[in-house]
């Protein structure tokens, strides 16, 4: 049965993204799908600081792939949005990364859903009408 909940402010998405951390262990990958803009690397943010890292996360856009160590479990947070195909993604170790411990969180993953492994926990996020953000969450 998906879940979903609504965000109104970046602080409410942010703390989504904390509360959401407590479900992750090492191995466990995230997708982040949906709007420009609708809060996925906000969300993100949470998810790190709920891990108990103090690392500064940005958007990963340009360098495609950014990590975060200093929490409970390692997390390695791609944006996917540039790339054009998927063997851009073997070329910066998409695979490695898989078989490190860690917590992968990638934006823009339906560019390329077939490399995502069984049982990836789905966020979709849309931006509603009023700017209020609405998350689906499902399990692939
Ligand atoms: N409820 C909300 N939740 C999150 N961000 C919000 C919300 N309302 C407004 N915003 C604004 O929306 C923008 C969201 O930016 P963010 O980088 O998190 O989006 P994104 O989904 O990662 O975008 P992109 O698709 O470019 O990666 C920020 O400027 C933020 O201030
Ligand atoms: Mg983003």
């Amino acid at each position: 049965m998906d879940e979903s909940f609504q965000a109104a402010t970046e602080a409410e998405m942010i703390e989504a993204g904390r509360a959401f951390a407590a479900r992750l262990k090492g191995g466990d990958v995230v997708a982040l799908d949906g709007d420009l803009g609708a809060g996925k690397t906000h969300f993100c943010k949470g998810l790190v600081a709920g891990l108990g890292s103090d690392d500064e996360v940005t958007s990963p856009t340009f360098s495609l792939v950014q990590e975060y160590r200093a929490g409970r479990c390692p997390v390695f947070h791609f944006d996917w949005y540039r790339l054009e195909d998927a063997t851009e993604l073997q070329n910066i170790g998409w695979d490695d990364y898989l078989d490190e411990d860690g917590i992968l969180v990638v934006e823009w993953s339906e560019k390329f859903p077939a490399l995502l492994p069984r049982d990836t926990h789905v966020l979709s996020f849309r931006i509603l009408p009023d700017g209020v953000r609405h998350v689906t969450l499902s399990r692939r």
